[in-house]
């Protein structure tokens, strides 16, 4: 595969200790012109890149190294406090691997792809990058078939806390290799992942909403998918919502069938399922699906997720919801208007 460098703009934000001040104007002395203080437009459009609220910090300063070896010359002077990879590297090899700098976005990941008919398994958000995704685990629409982003991954390219720029792959350093595949941050900066591509055309997907008399029906719906036999191409994301402004329930399934052509198989089951408010289905490719999902849930709010796994078995749907209909009365009482959005998602593994 043959690819090129798309931008080249990585930013290490420093975070709090009263030391920084005096590492910002080193830095700024090792990297004239790259240091964004507070006050400045584009340090705002640096820190307002993370797609949630809760995420934005307010560092000292930012720097925006070019390369790994500018990451590592940052690391050995502050040797400490780095946070917030951002921008993107994109470059490529001839046997299928993307090698693409941390701070890219999935949509200009799946964008660069696309004339080559490949995918690299990434996030169904347009703008989410691609460094927190990948080490966070990551869950894709061709995670039914191809697993986790993070086990999609040959190669990271990673800074060690020294300052020691390192490859962790199966192996070269197989143990930080293991606990960058979902353990996220604090092992060391990747400055670079090498994905594995697969080949891709345009498939089925889209979103369909439906109102609150359509819950029953698609719990059961949900049941029986996950019951019946496993497809590798389905991916459903199967959403409960209430909306607090307009206090109405109602359900999305964010739908994909990622073989090529049309045939939706087994998620007929919920395509099926009347009324529906909205129903975006449509053959189309991973960008422009990501860029769905990104406007259904958009950026600058505040978030917060927790999870569980349990086995599937008749009612355990129902129960769920049952308890999750009564959370947002509570939510209302304890901080009215304030929120914009209570969910549940089923996400069948
Ligand atoms: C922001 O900081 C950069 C780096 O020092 C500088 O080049 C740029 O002119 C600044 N922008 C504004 C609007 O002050
Ligand atoms: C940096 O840390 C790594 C991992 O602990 C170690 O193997 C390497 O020798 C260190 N390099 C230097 C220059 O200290
Ligand atoms: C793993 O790291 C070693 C040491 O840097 C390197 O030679 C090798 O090419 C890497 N393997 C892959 C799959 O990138
Ligand atoms: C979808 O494709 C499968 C396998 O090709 C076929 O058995 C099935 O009848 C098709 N379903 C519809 C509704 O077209």
């Amino acid at each position: 595969m043959r690819a090129s460098i798309l931008t080249s703009l990585i930013s290490l934000a420093l975070l709090f200790p009263s030391f920084v001040f005096g590492t910002c104007a080193e830095l700024s002395s090792l990297f004239p012109g790259r240091v964004l203080l507070p006050g400045n437009s584009t340090y705002a459009a640096s820190v307002s890149s993370y797609f949630f609220l809760n995420e934005r910090q307010a560092p000292a300063c930012i720097v925006t190294p070019t390369s790994a070896n500018e990451v590592a010359e940052i690391v050995k002077s502050i040797n400490s406090h780095l946070r917030g990879l951002n921008h993107m590297e994109t470059y490529g090899k001839d046997n299928g691997i993307l090698s693409v700098g941390t701070g890219a976005l999935w949509i200009d990941v799946y964008k660069f792809l696309s004339p080559l008919k490949r995918v690299a398994v990434g996030s169904r958000v347009a703008s989410v990058g691609i460094g927190g995704f990948v080490t966070g685990g990551g869950i894709s629409f061709f995670s039914p078939q191809h697993g986790f982003a993070c086990d999609n991954v040959r190669n990271m390219q990673v800074v060690l806390a020294n300052g020691t720029i390192i490859n962790a792959n199966a192996t070269s350093h197989s143990l930080l290799f293991r606990a960058l595949k979902g353990g996220q941050n604090n092992f060391g900066i990747v400055t670079r992942f090498d994905l594995v591509t697969h080949p891709q055309h345009k498939y089925w997907g889209g979103a369909i909403q439906y109102p609150e008399s359509a819950d029953a029906t698609q719990l059961s719906a949900f049941t029986a998918f996950k019951e019946g036999p496993y497809d590798p191409f389905s991916e459903i994301e199967q959403t409960f919502v209430y909306v607090g402004l307009q206090k109405v329930f109602s359900s999305t399934n964010n739908l994909f069938y990622t073989k090529d052509g049309v045939n939706t198989s087994n998620l007929r089951q919920f395509t099926d399922i009347q009324p529906q408010i909205v129903n975006t289905a449509r053959i189309s490719e991973s960008s422009d699906f990501a860029a769905e999902l990104e406007a259904f849930q958009p950026m600058n709010q505040f978030a917060t997720y927790s999870t569980i796994s349990f086995p599937i078995s008749g009612g355990v749907l129902s129960k769920v919801h049952s308890l999750w209909r009564i959370y947002p009365s509570t939510a209302s009482h304890e901080c009215p208007a304030k929120f914009a959005a209570i969910c549940t998602e089923f996400q069948p593994t």
